[in-house]
């Protein structure tokens, strides 16, 4: 996604530091490339070994060095790149760069600079609503300084309030906001997401295998295309993405539920593993192992189709309906029947289960293997990671649209 994009990335001094690591990872792992300057401050927080591990470049951090400065390492950070990143941007690099001083590497190359410059602001939310940060904040802006953040929550200090630095996820869409248009600007989608849970008793459920790691993909690719997203997810072990609406629910009930409630979308992708039963009367109570060995006999009943209930909808069937497949046996033939049955416009297949070397192929996995099938498209897709999968998956909604919507 950020292939042959370059970001000059300053760290300055602040416990938020640490989150930065992650974003060097994030941007990389989108193919960008990202040189690194560690102010004085930003080492107390984070080495300049992790630093230059996980940028896979040299680290730069001091303005007399006699080897980087001998072709102007100041002057040439900012000319080799496309965007200056300021990840956490403490109260004083910001009052520096309002006052135009330059007595380190990272101010000196800031004056310098000749590249837009996204500042992620971190700090004690007094710090932050102080009248000299806020009238320096004034400033940068006045000159276009761009931002993201601060975010509102609890501070490393314990102090509650303005001044947590952005999310890396945050301060990445920031990124890719200032490189690309947003082909799904002005669209929005719902995704649901991971298995659902259906109750015998208030401790027991039946359930299964999805991780929810191809609908949090699908999510964040659809979000990074600039839709404004509702991820409907069941009970997963994966951290919440950023920057989109997250409803939490355990049964199919509920998620039919957050489902209309969603509606109207543009774009809806039923990625979940909805159970297909669901447990006719749960017990109230913990149902009790007796001494006569009598084990409970389950009455299950259907749960409703969600997938269906969308591509019927009378009034708000969204543009776009794609549903999932997760077969174990003549894979094409049951998603091209599942296409017609359900009524959705697309469908991705999957096949479920253990390869040949004892792995799971699809849940859980870090990769799968999908084939594309519309009514008249029937396409095999090499395995590849989730995350690629998604992308991919994404491009195609993107040209869809184009495409029906005339630009
Ligand atoms: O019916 P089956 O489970 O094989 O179909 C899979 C597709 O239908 C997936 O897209 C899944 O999200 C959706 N589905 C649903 N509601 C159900 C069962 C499946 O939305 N109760």
């Amino acid at each position: 996604m950020l292939k042959d994009k370059k970001i000059l990335l300053i760290i300055s001094g602040g416990i938020a530091a640490y989150k930065t690591l992650e974003l060097i990872r994030l941007i990389r792992k989108n193919n960008g490339t990202v040189q690194c300057i560690l102010t004085e401050g930003g080492s107390q927080f984070v080495t300049p070994l992790s630093v230059s591990s996980l940028s896979g470049n040299q680290v730069y951090s001091d303005l007399w060095s006699l080897n980087d400065e001998s072709d102007m390492g100041h002057i040439r950070l900012s000319r080799d790149n496309d965007l200056i990143v300021v990840a956490p941007a403490s109260a004083d690099i910001m009052a520096k760069m309002a006052h135009g001083m330059a007595n380190d590497l990272a101010t000196t190359t800031l004056l310098a600079a000749n590249k837009p410059v996204l500042l992620a602001p971190g700090m004690n939310p007094e710090m932050w609503e102080n009248t000299a940060t806020q009238v320096n904040i004034t400033t940068l802006k006045e000159r276009g300084v761009m931002f993201t953040g601060p975010n509102n929550g609890e501070m490393a200090c314990g102090e509650t309030g303005l001044g947590r630095m952005s999310e890396p996820e945050e301060i990445f869409t920031a990124i890719t906001d200032f490189f690309f248009e947003k082909p799904l600007k002005g669209y929005t989608a719902l995704v649901t997401s991971g298995p659902t849970y259906e109750p015998l008793d208030p401790v027991r459920f039946l359930g299964n295998r999805s991780s929810g790691k191809q609908g949090y993909a699908i999510a964040t690719a659809l979000r990074n295309a600039g839709a404004n997203v509702t991820l409907i997810t069941g009970p997963t072990n994966l951290p919440d993405p950023q920057g989109m609406t997250i409803t939490n629910i355990q049964t199919a009930n509920d998620m039919l539920k957050a489902c209309t409630n969603t509606l109207p979308v543009n774009i809806a992708i039923c990625a979940a593993a909805v159970s297909d039963w669901c447990v006719d009367a749960p017990s109230a109570q913990k149902i009790k192992k007796t001494d006569d060995n009598n084990i409970p006999k389950l009455r299950l009943k259907q749960t409703p189709d969600i997938l269906k209930m969308i591509s019927a909808h009378p009034k708000n069937r969204p543009e776009l309906v794609i549903g999932f497949a997760a077969e174990t046996q003549n894979l094409e033939k049951n998603a091209k029947a599942k296409l017609k049955k359900k009524g959705c416009d697309w469908i991705i297949a999957n096949e479920v289960g253990i390869d040949e070397n004892g792995i799971e192929k699809t849940f859980g996995s870090d990769e799968n293997q999908i084939y594309f099938i519309t009514q008249d498209q029937n396409e095999k897709w090499n395995r590849a990671s989730k995350d690629a999968i998604a992308q991919k998956l994404v491009q195609q909604i993107i040209n869809y649209m184009d495409k029906n919507n005339g630009s």
